[in-house]
């Protein structure tokens, strides 16, 4: 991928007049988009792109974390939209984690009518802030469904069967702040876009990005300002943390081994990534790794040991995952099957993309997996 923004405009061309849907994911460091398009049931690439934020806010650069404000999102996301040449409309627009909470839950063996009653005296329980700063939804998962394969946690409108047995029942909670959704609302709303969805990020990258749900895995988003770390077992977000170590931490460790200022810092880091000539630079980055994988460690042995299951393997993405060397340090520090999610794998592409596309679009997990929203449902 190249060290500047990235767009790649094949084909405008190819969703004249057919129904095309858009995802969004604005970034800590950057705002990706993808447009996708559906032909004869298989869903086509049409543009994708991403423009980092840095540019266009004082004292920041590309890869950095800026807390840019609404004006400055609505700014970069109407370039993108321009830049990427994106036609369509029908948008979803995902929400980051930071701002949400997901939490899997016991609740009385009831009806799915009744928990739906008793949800929000529940999620009382399990929601740190007032329950009118958020937005809730919820889904029950099926008693089955961490016994079978072929279930799929987003059938939300499939009524469950009742467990035979008076076992409490599992639900996972989602909440997201009010005050994000207003944010992103706010800058949506001033572009030609039509939002139809908003989604935690986490769902996006799921629904593109984790093909094989019969096993569980350990999916690690590398970001700019954050790590997200997921444990997923048939679909199913059974633990989700993040810590405040991203690429960004990566490159501010560059700049302080070499002493050379950000810009050149993050130039070098795509360049080389862990190929980084300096011993002492090297050992400077593998100290921030290091933390995001002994977390990653805490959390999988936390959850093979109240599972009793193993997990299968660590699945990377986001712009950090793109790293050179990021994978095999990942299976040195982890002793795991590792791989690099490849959110465009699914989709329909010309064949020249699809290196590229393989080597780097880990980044656009999250806006890949929103557009697969708003064109299917
Ligand atoms: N080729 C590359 N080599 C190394 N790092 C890279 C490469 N491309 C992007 N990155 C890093 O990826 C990070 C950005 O990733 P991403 O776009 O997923 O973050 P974000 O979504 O903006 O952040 P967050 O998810 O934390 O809000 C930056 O730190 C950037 O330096
Ligand atoms: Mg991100």
């Amino acid at each position: 991928m190249a060290f500047s923004d990235l767009f790649s405009s094949i084909g405008s061309l190819f969703s004249g007049g057919r129904a095309a849907a858009v995802g969004i994911d604005i970034g800590s460091s950057s705002v990706k988009i993808v447009q996708i398009h559906k032909e004869k049931g298989a869903a086509v690439l049409d543009t994708y792109g991403s423009l980092a934020i840095g540019p266009y806010v004082e004292n920041a650069e590309i890869g950095q974390y800026t807390n840019a404000s609404e004006e400055v999102l609505h700014t970069v996301l109407t370039a993108l939209i321009k830049e990427a040449q994106i036609t369509a409309t029908s948008v979803c627009v995902s929400i980051p984690f930071h701002s949400s909470l997901i939490s899997l839950i016991d609740v009385p063996p009831l009806s799915d009518e009744k928990i739906a009653q008793v949800i929000p005296f529940e999620a009382k329980r399990y929601i740190p802030v007032p329950l009118e700063d958020v937005s809730i939804d919820w889904f029950v998962v099926p008693k089955a469904l961490l016994d079978r394969d072929d279930m799929s946690l987003f059938h939300k409108d499939k009524p469950t069967a009742m467990p035979a047995k008076e076992e409490k029942r599992k639900v996972l909670l989602i909440a997201i702040h009010n005050h994000e959704l207003l944010k992103h609302k706010n800058i949506l709303s001033r572009t030609e876009l039509n939002t139809k969805y908003f989604e935690i990020e986490i769902f996006s990258t799921l629904r593109s990005s984790v093909y094989e749900t019969r096993l569980p895995i350990i999916l690690i988003d590398i970001g700019a300002r954050t790590t997200k770390f997921y444990i997923v077992d048939h679909g199913i977000i059974l633990r989700s943390l993040f810590i405040n170590q991203g690429g960004q931490s990566i490159t501010q460790a560059i700049v302080h081994a070499e002493n050379i200022p950000f810009k050149e810092a993050e130039h070098k880091k795509r360049e080389l990534g862990f190929d980084i000539p300096d011993k002492n630079t090297k050992e400077a980055m593998a100290l921030v790794t290091d933390e995001m994988f002994s977390e990653a460690n805490n959390a999988i042995v936390d959850f093979e040991q109240r599972y009793h299951r193993s997990i299968s393997k660590i699945v990377l993405t986001g712009g950090g995952a793109v790293m050179k060397g990021i994978l095999e340090e990942a299976k040195k520090k982890t002793n795991i099957a590792v791989e690099m999610a490849n959110p465009f794998g699914r989709l329909r592409h010309p064949a020249f993309l699809s290196d590229a596309l393989k080597e780097s679009g880990s980044e656009f997990a999250v806006a890949v997996g929103s557009a697969m929203r708003a064109l299917n449902e």
